[in-house]
């Protein structure tokens, strides 16, 4: 017999990929509306906030008893509040940069958390049509195939997603680059990688494409649907301090391994952020 929590998956899934298909017409089009918000390096298309209201309206209508966190809500105003209900988390577009300037690494996003637990997560760009999806305890799965992270330890192995998002303070860029050379030139990583979505360099971490990736002053959004593909893949979500992972902290280190994860955690320059919420 199907769980309310195969209901709520279910019908998250088929609204992702009507939304998926907006998505995809729109990026087809040569030209999107582009408008900023936070700052002038925040941007938001019509695309981004019409997936929103099509993902939000259409949960909202099968669970009507349910709470949202969205990114184009939240800029529109609306206040984050994380309660006990179950709660959608849901970036629109993640790697809205990416779609406005036409390149390919873009995704929706919608996590589902119940009692403040993240128990699963749904991950799709419809223009590559990668899927990634999990359930907490039931593993994860990229177009159905089970997906694992890989083997690596050190940080002299790794290939490594460390990106600077659309925050540009000082102290941000200071721990940026000084973790920049932490990890390229003192440690010899085999390499960066930005992909400019933050869950596009989570589900690389969680399919062994990428070892580790590290951010500071994302959002719950950027992160909660992601996080579930990745714990589910075998891998480590911490703060990058080394404490727990809380998606409202604003800042998140996925590794392959705790080993790596660890190592890389030493090295790295720490900027500070207030929670969200
Ligand atoms: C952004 C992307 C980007 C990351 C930023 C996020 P958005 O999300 O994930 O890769 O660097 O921190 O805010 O605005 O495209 O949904």
């Amino acid at each position: 017999m199907a769980s309310e929590e195969d209901k709520y998956f279910e019908v998250a899934l088929g609204l992702v990929k009507s939304a998926g298909r907006m998505v995809r017409d729109a990026f087809d089009r040569p030209f999107s509306e582009v408008q900023t918000k936070a700052s002038n390096t925040d941007l938001v298309t019509e695309t981004d906030q019409n997936v929103e209201i099509l993902l939000t309206r259409g949960l909202s209508d099968a669970f009507p008893d349910h709470q949202f966190i969205g990114e184009e809500s939240a800029a529109a105003g609306k206040k984050i509040e994380f309660t006990d209900a179950p709660t959608w988390i849901i970036d629109p577009i993640d790697g809205t940069t990416n779609f406005v300037h036409r390149i390919p690494m873009i995704c929706i996003c919608v996590g589902l958390a119940v009692k403040k637990e993240l128990r699963m997560g749904i991950v799709y760009n419809p223009i590559t049509n990668e899927l990634y999806t999990a359930r907490t305890g039931q593993g994860a799965f990229k177009n159905g195939f089970r997906i694992y992270v890989s083997k690596t330890e050190e940080v002299r192995h790794a290939l490594v997603g460390h990106q600077i998002g659309s925050q540009r303070h000082q102290e941000l860029i200071n721990s940026y680059t000084s973790s920049f050379i932490a990890m390229m030139v003192t440690n010899e990583a085999r390499g960066i990688r930005s992909f400019g979505s933050a869950a596009i360099n989570m589900v690389c971490v969680a399919q062994g494409s990428l070892d580790a990736y590290v951010e500071y002053g994302l959002h719950c959004w950027d992160v909660a649907a992601a996080a579930v593909i990745l714990k589910e893949a075998g891998g480590v979500v911490i703060d990058p301090t080394g404490g727990e992972f809380n998606m409202m902290s604003r800042k998140v280190l996925c590794a392959s391994t705790k080993e790596l994860a660890t190592q890389l955690s030493g090295m790295l320059t720490h900027a500070n952020y207030e929670p969200e919420g």
